[in-house]
């Protein structure tokens, strides 16, 4: 039984009003198959990273994706660690990404011992800036050798790495142009855009390699868990053999480098089976519940919606607002205090990573966007289970601050 569930019972009971009860930011929806496939590995005793769900988890997403390989990881930070490491970011190097995001992407980027160069965002679309990107890289970076070099810190420009935030994907066209130009891999971070399509396609299906994260509020979630899609058979094994220890001989236990440990479990990609089956419900849920915010809250004044580009899809993993303190009735960080006192949970997003004292000495090419991104987003419950009832008190919670 879901824990909204549980809760909506107890309140019948007569516990707590239904009026009353919490609702959450994004709730795991567990109500397919989750039950029958974990039960199988417990009875198999095919618990551990090896066994017939991995295989079919990897198989089904890559279809699903219609990339050609798909290997489960134990998180997505951990795939995005093996991605770059494939992909030939090595120790010294530069790898350009937003400053705009979670921060699992830039970690993931020092533990290949590598320095992110951090891009603004863009206002409207609040995604990496590919112009500013494209610029850098053009005008400012130097070709040397057959190597990229950036001027002014002397390292190797080494890969591109956009991070499709909120679900919505990054204008990718004019960063595969340049990237092929200087023969640079783009590694796609979708982690909170599976489903979301550029220009048509899903999202992942764009770079060299690309990485996804099911851990608990994701669009579909194991537990924890994470996946490298590529439609490279020789970059597939090179993430295989680095995220199981570098085996090069299993039977006599030889490995051939420094590998991960970072294979995902068979209970959790048997989780990851039975999501993917629901994985269009899910979508459609969270679609339906971006289109009712977006026509309740239309014209509420300094309020933006979540944008949606004409050439994208989104997946409105979480469904975000803008506040503009100038005009609205209230700051985003004022509508969360009085949204909390309702009840009602929400988030407020990352501190730009130029800011962040985990990459200090990292460059950025501008920043004053994501910084009032920062200040300025709210996102809002979007569970695929959020009922009508509740949404609507979301809304009117909303509503009631933003109005006079
Ligand atoms: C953009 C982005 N990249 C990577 C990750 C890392 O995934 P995980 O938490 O599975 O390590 C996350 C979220 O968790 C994310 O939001």
């Amino acid at each position: 039984m879901s824990r909204p569930l549980k809760r909506a019972l107890a309140a019948v009971g007569g516990a707590e009003p239904l009026s009353e009860l919490p609702i959450s930011l994004a709730e795991p929806a567990i109500g397919g198959n989750e039950w029958a496939y974990v039960k199988d590995c417990l009875d198999s005793g095919w618990v551990s990273s090896v066994g017939s769900f991995v295989d079919r988890f990897e198989a089904d997403f890559a279809t699903y994706l219609g990339t050609g390989h798909a290997v489960a990881t134990v998180n997505g930070t951990a795939a995005l660690h093996v991605a770059l490491l494939a992909a030939g970011v090595a120790p010294g190097d530069e790898v350009l990404m937003p400053s705009f995001t979670f921060i699992a992407p830039a970690n993931a980027v020092r533990y290949a011992g590598a320095w992110p160069v951090f891009v603004d965002a863009d206002p409207s679309t609040w995604q990496m800036d590919v112009g500013r990107a494209v610029e850098f890289l053009e005008t400012h970076c130097r070709w040397s050798d057959g190597e990229l070099l950036n001027p002014k810190s002397g390292r190797r420009i080494a890969a591109i790495l956009p991070v499709h935030v909120l679900g919505h994907p990054v204008d990718l066209g004019p960063l595969l142009a340049v990237a092929a130009k200087f023969d640079l891999p783009v590694i796609e971070d979708a982690a909170e855009s599976l489903g979301a399509t550029y220009r048509d396609q899903y999202v992942g299906r764009f770079g060299r390699l690309a990485c996804f994260s099911f851990n608990g509020n994701k669009v579909m979630t194991t537990g924890g868990g994470g996946m490298v899609v590529t439609g490279d058979p020789a970059l597939a094994a090179r993430v295989r053999y680095l995220t199981t220890t570098a085996k090069d001989d299993a039977d006599e236990g030889i490995h051939g480098q420094v590998g991960f440990n970072y294979r995902l479990t068979n209970i959790q990609a048997a989780m990851g089976c039975a999501q993917l089956e629901q994985l269009e419900g899910f979508l459609a849920a969270k679609r339906r519940i971006a289109a009712g915010y977006a026509a309740a809250l239309d014209g509420v004044p300094g309020l933006s919606l979540m944008p949606e580009e004409p050439w994208a899809k989104s997946a409105f993993w979480l469904y975000s607002i803008r506040l503009d303190p100038a005009v609205a009735a209230c700051d985003s960080r004022e509508l969360r205090r009085r949204l909390r006192e309702s009840g009602i949970d929400t988030r407020s997003f990352w501190q730009p990573l130029h800011l962040s004292p985990a990459h200090t000495g990292a460059e950025v090419l501008g920043g004053a966007v994501a910084e009032w991104l920062h200040r300025e987003i709210l996102s809002l419950p979007c569970s695929t289970g959020l009922s009508e009832a509740a949404q609507q008190r979301v809304i009117g919670a909303v509503r009631g601050s933003l109005e006079p």
